[in-house]
């Protein structure tokens, strides 16, 4: 019988397996053994039913604003870090533990409502569908694709507003030109610019946990024309009763986006989304419908291996292509 403290005998075993030193969380309540010693002052339910995963720069914000009228949805608590999205899932704070994560929703929940995490790197994260399936395996997925080309040059516009060096320097052209020659915040703010926009990649990633009929891909370039008949699917992928957004939406010709109408007034979003900024060149934009032409076509291919219904803007790409 060896004595040894606790911490040294969590080295010994960390050492022999070290895979498991990062922690994944389950959800207490749906284990008899967990549950049985959940602390009785803690609720069940302090989870989400639904997760916009993004990605970054095709409208999560305003579909989190719109559905968010409805009175069913409830969204998480604003974090006062990573732009006000809990980021939960895909970062750092993970490691504090399920209570930081439950306490982005109130403790008393209603099951007639639906609770949201909207965090838009977890689409391309590589930790958060694990992650994300070993708590919430029943959540309801909704993935916003916009035209990538679209969403890898809002993303550039997104840094320069942010003041970022590299953006602020180089235009997006010469960014899409790095090669392994250039320097490593251009190569860097290029990835960034472009990865997400592997739509097929990334949704396979989580299609290796969640069923697909867990899974909504919806247009970003629709939800900014016709948001009201996007939102029509959102609500019916939810099994929400049906609120007409028609009555609660208008467009502002100013904004050129639709607004939230609050008392004979319009609530737009704010300065950050909808920026005004020049098309891209036609260069870049060469450039962009050659490099995505076969992240798309992976993704028509895999949209029609689970039955689900193409954007808009890929439907008129893959007709191109035909
Ligand atoms: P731009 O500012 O580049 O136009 P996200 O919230 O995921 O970061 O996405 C921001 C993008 O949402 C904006 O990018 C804008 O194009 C798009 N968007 C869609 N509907 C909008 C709306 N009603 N109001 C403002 N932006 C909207």
């Amino acid at each position: 019988f060896i004595q040894t403290s606790p911490i040294n005998m969590a080295n010994y075993y960390f050492n022999l397996f070290p895979e498991e030193i990062d922690p994944i969380w389950f959800d207490p309540c749906k284990d008899q053994r967990h549950f049985k010693i959940w602390s009785s002052k803690k609720s069940c339910g302090q989870l989400p039913d639904v997760i916009i995963l993004g990605p970054q720069k095709t409208g999560t914000t305003a579909l989190l604003t719109f559905l968010d009228l409805h009175k069913s949805i409830k969204v998480s608590k604003k974090s006062p870090n990573h732009f006000e999205e809990t980021q939960f899932l895909s970062g750092k704070d993970y490691f504090n533990g399920l209570d930081f994560y439950r306490s982005y929703w109130p403790p008393q929940n209603n099951s007639d409502t639906l609770q949201i995490d909207k965090s838009s790197t977890y689409f391309h994260s590589e930790l958060a569908p694990r992650r994300a399936y070993a708590l919430v395996p029943s959540a309801k997925l909704i993935v916003l694709a916009l035209e990538p080309g679209e969403r890898a040059y809002s993303w550039y516009q997104h840094q320069r507003a942010h003041k970022d060096r590299t953006a602020e320097t180089y235009t997006f052209d010469e960014v899409l030109e790095a090669d392994e020659t250039s320097m490593k915040s251009l190569r860097d703010l290029k990835k960034h610019c472009l990865n997400p926009g592997h739509y097929s990649q990334h949704i396979e990633k989580w299609l290796l946990f969640y069923p697909s009929s867990q899974l909504l891909l919806a247009d970003g370039n629709e939800l900014k024309r016709n948001p009201v008949k996007t939102l029509q699917i959102v609500q019916e992928f939810l099994d929400l009763e049906t609120l007409d957004f028609a009555e609660l939406l208008v467009y502002d010709p100013v904004k050129q986006f639709y607004c939230v109408r609050e008392n004979n007034k319009k609530k737009c979003l704010g300065k950050s989304k909808g920026r005004k900024y020049e098309e891209m060149s036609q260069r870049a934009r060469q450039f962009l419908n050659s490099y995505y032409k076969k992240h798309n076509a992976n993704l028509v291919r895999l949209l029609k291996k689970i039955s689900k219904e193409l954007p808009s803007w890929l439907e008129a790409l893959s007709q191109q292509n035909e």
